[in-house]
């Protein structure tokens, strides 16, 4: 973790919430990250900045014509839009997860990153616990669901409330767990950017850099597939080579997604 001092500093502004002062106080100490306040993102001197305000927390980059913030807005943009027109179980991801009308399975985000992928999921109606190992992403996720959890709109709430963040290493928690941990887990380790979308190219290089690559994804899918009840499911590139082990019984492929099925037991009828 030594790494981190030199790629990313945090910045209280004053508009921020007293809970979120405490908590990035607290990250900073942790990390032994420098701990800035309400200095201009050109004034730092580490690529990477986690900025507090009054909307929260986002992830800015300081170098000269930078891409913007990254944050986990539940609320907006991508999210929001697949949330209303996404096409609810007709999805790939809900197919690979097994929902049905009769199947809503309680599932482990074994690899949370943004939320994006668990949030499509707590949106179709699964409790969803999400593991995420980065203390910096984390951070930025809890203020994502906290923030939804409080919003005026009372769907959203509901959905930010089937969402329960854990930070830590998700293999050592399978490895310790009592088996079943859920009737499905969701594994997205990081793989090689080589999308072409902006905004993957954004995020992916922001989460290459602070957090590296998953070297371990073969004792995540190996901890998974011992500790599921019904089904593991990978997503990679939709082209990208499949994780290290067995092969899955079912491979799902969209335009830049694909997903790969480990199916252990049948859900019930
Ligand atoms: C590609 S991102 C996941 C993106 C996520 N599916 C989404 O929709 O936003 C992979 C994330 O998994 C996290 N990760 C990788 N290995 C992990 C592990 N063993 N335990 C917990 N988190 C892990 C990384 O830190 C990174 O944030």
């Amino acid at each position: 973790m030594v790494y981190l001092r030199h790629q990313i500093s945090i910045n209280i502004n004053m508009s921020a919430a007293d809970v979120l002062i405490k908590e990035a106080t607290a990250l900073a100490d942790e990390l032994s990250l420098t701990l800035h306040h309400s200095l201009e993102l050109k004034e730092m001197s580490t690529p990477y900045v986690l900025n507090i305000d009054h909307s929260g927390v986002s992830l800015c980059q300081t170098a000269k014509g930078a891409a913007g913030p990254i944050s986990a807005n539940f609320d907006q943009g991508k999210n929001r839009h697949r949330r209303l027109y996404g096409g609810g179980n007709g999805q790939l991801i809900a197919k690979a997860a097994g929902l049905k009308k009769s199947t809503t399975p309680r599932v482990f985000d074994a690899t949370a990153g943004l939320g994006r992928d668990a949030f499509v999921l707590a949106s179709l109606g699964c409790e969803i616990t999400l593991m995420e190992r980065s203390p910096i992403i984390s951070f930025l996720l809890a203020d994502s669901i906290r923030r939804a959890q409080h919003s005026e709109d009372p769907a959203l709430v509901a959905i930010a409330k089937r969402m329960h963040l854990q930070g830590g290493n998700a293999i050592d928690w399978m490895r310790d767990a009592v088996a079943p941990l859920a009737d499905v887990i969701y594994l997205d380790p990081m793989y090689p950017a080589r999308e072409k979308n902006a905004l993957v190219k954004k995020e992916m290089r922001a989460f290459h850099d602070l957090v590296g690559e998953n070297l371990d994804d073969h004792e995540l899918l190996e901890a998974a597939l011992t500790t599921a009840e019904h089904r593991v499911v990978v997503k990679r590139p939709r082209k990208g080579d499949r994780i290290n082990g067995p092969l899955p019984q079912l491979v799902l492929s969209g335009k830049s997604a694909r997903y790969d099925v480990y199916t252990l037991k049948a859900f019930p009828k």
